[in-house]
C-alpha cells in the first residue's frame, strides 16, 4: 500500500512519519508540504524502514500532485491552522484551505484513493452540555474564521459522497510531542510557559469550562485503525482522548512543574461556554481512543528539562 500526507511537516503529520513503519500495510509513504511553516526539522533523521519520499509542493497550485500516481489514501493535513490568529488572516487562510482540499479531491477523484480528512471540535464553538456529530447545523457554531472553514470542507466532502470514499474526523485540540510541534493550541503553549517560567495566559470564565483535547498517539491510532481497517464510511467522527478543563490541564501541568503563574487575559474568541464532545459513535466501530494526555505533558514539559 502507497499512501499520501499533506502538510506531512507539521505537529501531526511529522509524528505520522515518525511511526508510520507501525502499519505494516504501509510499503511505500508521499509527503507533501509547501515549508511555508519552515519545519525542515520534521525531515531530520528519519528511519530507513519508513520509506518515506518528500516533495515541496504549494497544494494551492492546483497540478500541484499530478505527477503522483498509485496512491491508496491520502491523509490531508495540509492547512493554515492557527486558530487565534485567523481573525486577522481571514482572507488568507480561506483561500489556502479551500485550495488545499480542491487539489486534494481532485486528486482522490482522478486515482480513485480513498481520503482521511481533519475538521475540528471547534465546529461546535458556542454550547452547552454534551455535542455530538448529529448535532444539527443550526447549533453549529464556529466561533473562528478556522473553524468557519473547517465547516465548509466538510459540506463539500458530504456533497461528494457518492464519488470518494474518505472520513472526516473532528479532532480534538492536540496535546504530545512530535518534531514538528508547535505551541500556539492549549495544552502545548500552557506547558511550553510554564517550562519557561513564563505567566500561563487563561482566558478569562476559561478556567472550568470543557474541552475536547485528543494526544497526538491517539491521533495516529485513527490513521492506523482506518488504514488497517479500511475503514471508510464516507461520515463525520469525532476524535478525542477525553474533556478536560483548563484547571485539570493546569492540575496535570503542576504535576511536573510545581511553581506556575497564571495571568487571565481577554479572549477573541467570545462567549464561549463549556462543552463536552461525545466520542461513542466512532467507538461503536471498534476503535478506543484513551491516550492519557498527562504523558503528552510531561513529554512536553521535559523537552526543556535541562534548560
Ligand atoms: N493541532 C491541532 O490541535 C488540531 C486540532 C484539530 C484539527 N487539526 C487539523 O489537523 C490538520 C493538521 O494539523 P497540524 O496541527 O499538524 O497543523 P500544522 O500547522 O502543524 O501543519 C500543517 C502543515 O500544512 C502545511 N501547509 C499549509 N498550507 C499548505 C499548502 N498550501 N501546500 C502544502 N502544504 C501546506 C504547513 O506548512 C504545515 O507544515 C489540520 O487540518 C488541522 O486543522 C489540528
Amino acid at each position: 500500500m502507497k499512501i499520501l500526507v499533506t502538510g506531512a511537516c507539521g505537529h501531526i503529520g511529522s509524528y505520522f512519519l515518525e511511526n508510520v513503519h507501525k502499519i505494516k500495510k504501509i510499503k511505500k509513504t508521499i509527503l507533501v508540504d509547501n515549508l511555508e511553516s519552515n519545519r525542515f526539522t520534521s525531515l531530520f533523521n528519519n528511519l530507513k524502514k519508513n520509506n518515506l519520499n518528500f516533495y515541496k509542493r504549494d497544494l494551492n497550485d492546483r497540478k500541484s500532485l499530478n505527477d503522483i500516481k498509485n496512491i491508496d489514501v491520502v491523509i490531508h493535513l495540509a492547512s493554515m491552522t492557527n486558530a487565534a490568529k485567523s481573525f486577522g488572516k481571514e482572507k488568507e487562510m480561506f483561500s489556502n484551505n479551500l485550495n488545499c482540499l480542491d487539489t486534494v479531491i481532485d486528486f482522490c477523484l482522478k486515482n480513485k484513493s480513498k481520503l482521511i480528512h481533519l475538521s475540528s471540535t471547534s465546529v461546535y464553538g458556542k454550547q452547552t452540555n454534551i455535542v455530538d456529530e448529529n448535532c444539527e447545523e443550526r447549533f453549529l457554531l464556529p466561533q473562528s474564521p478556522y473553524a468557519k472553514i473547517k465547516l465548509i470542507e466538510e459540506k463539500k466532502l458530504l456533497k461528494l459522497k457518492n464519488k470518494i470514499s474518505y472520513n472526516t474526523f473532528r479532532f480534538g485540540t492536540i496535546a504530545g510531542v512530535s518534531k514538528g510541534i508547535r505551541f500556539h493550541t492549549a495544552v502545548n503553549s500552557f506547558c511550553i510557559n510554564a517550562a519557561m517560567n513564563e505567566k500561563i495566559n487563561v482566558y478569562k470564565n476559561a478556567m472550568d469550562q470543557y474541552r475536547p483535547y485528543l494526544s497526538v498517539r491517539d491521533a495516529f491510532k485513527v490513521f492506523k485503525f482506518c488504514i488497517e481497517k479500511n475503514f471508510f464510511n464516507n461520515d463525520i467522527f469525532n476524535a478525542l482522548s477525553g474533556n478536560f478543563t483548563v484547571r485539570q490541564i493546569l492540575n496535570k501541568i503542576k504535576k511536573y512543574k510545581k511553581k506556575i503563574n497564571i495571568k487571565y487575559v481577554d479572549t477573541p474568541l467570545l462567549n464561549q461556554l463549556s462543552y463536552h464532545v461525545d466520542q461513542s459513535k466512532i467507538q461503536k466501530y471498534g476503535l478506543k481512543l484513551n491516550a492519557d494526555i498527562t504523558l503528552d505533558i510531561k513529554n512536553t514539559i521535559n523537552l526543556f528539562k535541562n534548560i
